[in-house]
């Protein structure tokens, strides 16, 4: 597998209201999961080859709360497919790049994920899940 752009998460502060567009444009939107350990309720939209993921805080601590209190709703974070999540993870690591967790987690649909911090990235929140699940 090659690398791709796997999704953009969007920071809302409602699901229903924020995915109402994307059905108005005839995209169809998943059920709603939530992911307990990141405090997120989300939904995913299929655009083509990559997908859109709208993610709602389920509570005032969570990082999508504190975001959308800083920024408000917006792009919150961009995520790559790489081919080998942790041969990419200890490269980074290697490099001295910040990561925002050194931990591989489980997120939405059973993906591996891990973030690297913006401070290390230009400023753009990069998650990196592995490609081919
Ligand atoms: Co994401």
């Amino acid at each position: 597998m090659e690398f791709s752009i796997d999704h953009l998460g969007i920071a809302v502060k409602s699901l229903t209201a924020a995915k109402s567009i994307y059905e108005k444009l005839g995209l169809s939107v998943s059920p709603e999961e939530t992911v307990e350990h990141e405090k997120v309720r989300l939904v995913m939209v299929p655009v083509g080859e990559s997908r859109l993921e709208l993610l709602e805080a389920t509570s005032d601590d969570s990082a999508i709360a504190r975001f959308i209190a800083r920024h408000g709703e917006g792009l919150h974070h961009i995520c790559m497919r790489v081919p080998d999540l942790a041969a990419a993870v200890a490269k980074l690591q290697s490099d001295g790049v910040r990561l925002v967790s050194n931990e591989i987690k489980t997120g939405a649909g059973g993906h591996r994920y891990i973030f690297v911090h913006p401070k290390s990235t230009a400023g753009v929140l990069l998650e990196l899940v592995e490609s081919g699940h």
